[in-house]
């Protein structure tokens, strides 16, 4: 499935100021919500709508809504950065939560939490900010499979290729949007140029 990368001004200067390493937890939160509430637009574009009929003060009018529910999944904890813009945009939309860590020696994700909603006939967008060497994504999402997800994209601010491209093998019917795709990752599996460890960052941890 396609790789959608951002391409706006306003990605340009955000995604610059949150690689900044003198970007302190308060800014770097604003930034991580404005890339976000950017990346659902474009996330959503192809949302399905349906007729509705409706009055207007001054005539009748064939308007359109939704035709399906979303949900959105955020990857725990880092992910959870990404939630309110999307609810802030889409506000029926109910939220699950798949928490992954990654073991700092191997980089290979433990799964320590898990609660979801329904999912089946929803539009299911899962969140993580760093899709790196893409392990806690292809995780995250089969699980959201086996609870009953069909239509699913993941959405992350910064990607690297390896991480792309491991996505794309283990889900290839998955549509990836991303603020960017980085150079490589490092010995250690941090994304290079990146920003380094987004949830630390976010937190102040
Ligand atoms: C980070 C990030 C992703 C994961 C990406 O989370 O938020 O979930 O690493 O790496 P991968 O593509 O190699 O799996 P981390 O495990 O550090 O946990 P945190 O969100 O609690 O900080
Ligand atoms: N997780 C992060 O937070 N940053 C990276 O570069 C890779 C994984």
């Amino acid at each position: 499935m396609p790789l959608h990368v951002l391409k706006h001004p306003l990605a340009d200067h955000v995604m610059t100021h949150l690689r900044d390493k003198t970007t302190k937890p308060a800014l770097f939160r604003t930034l991580s919500y404005q890339i976000s509430l950017l990346l659902a637009l474009e996330a959503t574009r192809d949302l399905a709508t349906e007729e509705k009929p409706i009055e207007t003060p001054l005539e009748p009018f064939a308007g359109r809504v939704l035709a399906k529910p979303l949900a959105i999944v955020p990857i725990l904890r880092a992910g959870l950065g990404m939630v309110q813009p999307f609810l802030d945009v889409f506000p029926d939309t109910s939220v699950g939560y798949v928490g992954l860590e990654r073991d700092h020696t191997t980089a290979i994700a433990r799964s320590y939490y898990c609660k979801l909603p329904p999912l089946d006939g929803k539009r299911v967008l899962v969140v993580d900010p760093m899709l790196a060497t893409g392990g806690s994504a292809v995780q995250a999402i089969g699980v959201v499979k086996a609870a009953g997800a069909k239509e699913i994209v993941f959405v992350c601010i910064v990607s690297s290729p390896e991480g792309v491209a491991a996505l794309q093998a283990a889900h290839p019917e998955v549509p990836i949007h991303t603020g960017a795709v980085d150079r490589t990752l490092n010995d250690r599996k941090y994304i290079l140029p990146g920003l380094g460890d987004f949830g630390d960052r976010l937190y102040g941890t």
